[in-house]
C-alpha cells in the first residue's frame, strides 16, 4: 500500500458487506496521509458474519485437525514471506517503530509454529474406569463460533493469539479489529484466507465499538456466538463480561495493566534502567504490559532515578521508520486520552525526562527529535517521581509515555504497592537474590512475572493473561489457550453387556488397616 488509500469493507462469508459510514485511518507520524478508508459495518453486518460463521463451522470442525494444522503452517509461511510488507504497514498505520513491528510480525510466526504442530496433538486422554469392561476417554471439542474483538496497539500479533488457536481447534471466527488499523487487519485476514481457509470460517467485520457491542448482543441473543475473546480496556471488558455472563458464557478477557517494576538494593542498576526504559517507553507506553510504576527500594531509589532520568532524556524519539525508542501515539484518540491523564500529576510529584510535557512541537521541542514533530502525534516522555499509594496516577492505567517512580522500604512494602491498585497483568523485579525473586513471585498478583527483565515482551508460547482488573483469569498462548477454544467432552464406553452402576457396582478392596510394623 503506497500513498493511495484503499477502500476496505467487512468480508462476511464469501461476500463484502458494506456499512453506511466511512472511517479514515491516518498515519500518526504524518497526519496528512490517509492509509486506508473503510466502510464501517452496522450491527446487522456483525450478526450476519456470526451466521456465516455458524454455517461454516461444522464443515471446518469435520476437517481433520492435522489438516487444519497445515492451514496454520501455510499461514505462518505466508506471514514469513510477507513479513516486511506487513511490518511496514503496522508502522505506517499505528506508528510503532519498525523494529517493534518486525517483532510483532515474528510473534504471529511463532504462534503459527506452535499451533501447526498442535494439529497433530490436540490430545485427549484414555482414563481407567472403576468397573471392568468399561473404558473412559476425554475429547477436546471445538466451542463453535468465536467472536474476537481486538485492540489497536498490537493489530496483528494479539489477533493471531486468538485466531490461530481458535481456527486450529475447529472453530469459525468473526474478527472485529481495532478501527484505527483497518488496513493492517485486512492484510492479516487476506493472509489467513490465502492459507487455505474455506469461506465463512474467518469473517472480518470492520466496525466501531458501539455497533460491535450491539451486534454482539444480538448475535448472542440469537445463539450465534459461543465464545467471546476481547483485548482492550477494563471498562469495556467488564461490559462484555456482564453480557457473556447473561448467556452463561465465560469470555477470554485480556484487559489493562498498571505493571510494577521493583528495584531491590542488590539489583544491577544499569540493567534495571535498561529494562524500565523499554518497558515504560517502548510502543510509546501503549502496551497492556507497559511499565506503570517503578518501585525502587530506598537504598537505591535516588541513584536509580538519576540514571533512569538521564536515559530517558537521552533517548531518541521520532520517525518510527528510524532507529527510535518510540514514535507517535497510535492515533488521535489515544493521543487525546493520554494528554487528559497529565492532569493527574500533583504538586508533590516531580516530573523529569524531557524538556517539556504534552505534545512535542516546534514551540515545545525535544532535543534530538528524529524527523519533524509537527508532522505527527508525538508526546514528551515523563518520569514522575514521588508517587505514593494514595495517588490517582498510581492506580490509573495511563497508556502512554509516562512512568511513575515510588519508593519502598522492604520487599513486603514493594509487594503491597505492586498489588494495591487491583490490576494483575505483568510485574518485574530486579534482584540478584533467588529468595527475593521467589518471594516476589509468590506474593505478586500478576499473571506474568519477570526477574531481571522487562514487564513487556512476553514470549508467544507462555500463558499470557492477568487477574483482577486485568482480566478474568483466562490465559492465551501456548497449550493453555486450548482451554479457551475447546471444551472437554467425557466419554463412558461400557462393553460389559449389562448395566454397571458407577459408585454402586464397584468392587471393594479389602485392606487390613490395623496392621502396624
Ligand atoms: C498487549 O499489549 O496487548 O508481552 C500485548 C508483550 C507483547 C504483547 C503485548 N508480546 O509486551
Amino acid at each position: 500500500m503506497t500513498q493511495q488509500a484503499s477502500l476496505l469493507a467487512s468480508r462476511v462469508g464469501a461476500g463484502r458487506a458494506d456499512g453506511g459510514r466511512r472511517y479514515r485511518s491516518v498515519d500518526p507520524a504524518h497526519t496528512g496521509q490517509v492509509v486506508a478508508e473503510v466502510l464501517l459495518a452496522e450491527p446487522a453486518t456483525f450478526v450476519g458474519a456470526c451466521r456465516a460463521a455458524r454455517d461454516a463451522q461444522p464443515g471446518w470442525a469435520a476437517t481433520p485437525a492435522p489438516v487444519r494444522g497445515r492451514v496454520v503452517k501455510y499461514l505462518g509461511r505466508l506471514v514469513e514471506d510477507n513479513r516486511e510488507a506487513l511490518a511496514r504497514l503496522v508502522t505506517r498505520e499505528i506508528g510503532k517503530p519498525l523494529a517493534e513491528s518486525r517483532g510483532e510480525v515474528q510473534e504471529i510466526i511463532d504462534t503459527c509454529d506452535f499451533f501447526a504442530g498442535e494439529g497433530r496433538r490436540l490430545y485427549g486422554q484414555t482414563v481407567p474406569s472403576e468397573m471392568p469392561d468399561k473404558q473412559l476417554f476425554t475429547f477436546r471439542q471445538p466451542v463453535g463460533v468465536a467472536a474476537v474483538i481486538t485492540a489497536g496497539n498490537f493489530p496483528v500479533a494479539v489477533p493471531s493469539w486468538y485466531l490461530v488457536p481458535a481456527l486450529l481447534c475447529g472453530n469459525a471466527v468473526v474478527w472485529k479489529p481495532a478501527e484505527c488499523a483497518p488496513a493492517t487487519a485486512e492484510a492479516l485476514a487476506q493472509l489467513c484466507w490465502h492459507a487455505g481457509l474455506p469461506d465463512g470460517v474467518l469473517n472480518l467485520v470492520q466496525a466501531e465499538g458501539p455497533a460491535t457491542f450491539e451486534g454482539l448482543e444480538a448475535a448472542l441473543d440469537a445463539g450465534l456466538v459461543d465464545k467471546v475473546g476481547f483485548t482492550g480496556s477494563t471498562e469495556v471488558g467488564r461490559r462484555i463480561g456482564e453480557l457473556c455472563g447473561r448467556h452463561l458464557q465465560v469470555p477470554c478477557l485480556e484487559l489493562g495493566g498498571k505493571n510494577p517494576l521493583v528495584v531491590m538494593p542488590d539489583a544491577d542498576l544499569d540493567l534495571a534502567v535498561e529494562g524500565a526504559l523499554f518497558s515504560g517507553f517502548g510502543t510509546a507506553g501503549q502496551r497492556c504490559t507497559s511499565l506503570g510504576t517503578v518501585i525502587a527500594h530506598q537504598a537505591v531509589h535516588d541513584e536509580f532515578l538519576a540514571r533512569f532520568t538521564a536515559a530517558v532524556e537521552g533517548a531518541a524519539i521520532g520517525d518510527p521508520f528510524q532507529d527510535v525508542l518510540y514514535g507517535p501515539m497510535i492515533d488521535r484518540r489515544f493521543f487525546d486520552r493520554f494528554l487528559g491523564w497529565l492532569d493527574l500529576v500533583q504538586p508533590h510529584h516531580r516530573v523529569q525526562g524531557s524538556t517539556g510535557t504534552g505534545r512535542i512541537t516546534a514551540a515545545n521541542p525535544r532535543p534530538g527529535f528524529v524527523g519533524d514533530p509537527e508532522d505527527g502525534l508525538y508526546c514528551h516522555p515523563m518520569v514522575v517521581s514521588g508517587i505514593t499509594g494514595a495517588d490517582e496516577l498510581y492506580r490509573r492505567e495511563t497508556f502512554g509515555p509516562i512512568v511513575g517512580v515510588a519508593e519502598c522500604g522492604s520487599l513486603e512494602e514493594a509487594v503491597e504497592l505492586a498489588n494495591g491498585h487491583g490490576y494483575g497483568l505483568s510485574a518485574a523485579i530486579y534482584t540478584r537474590d533467588p529468595a527475593t525473586a521467589f518471594r516476589f513471585r509468590s506474593g505478586v498478583s500478576a499473571g506474568m512475572v519477570s526477574v531481571n527483565n522487562s514487564t513487556s515482551g512476553a514470549e508467544a508460547h507462555l500463558p499470557f493473561g492477568g487477574n483482577g482488573r486485568s482480566g478474568n483469569g483466562s490465559r492465551q498462548s501456548g497449550m493453555w489457550v486450548l482451554d479457551q477454544f475447546t471444551r472437554w467432552q467425557a466419554l463412558n464406553w461400557d462393553y460389559a453387556g449389562r448395566l454397571q452402576k458407577a459408585q454402586m457396582d464397584v468392587a471393594e478392596a479389602i485392606p487390613d488397616l490395623d496392621f502396624r510394623l
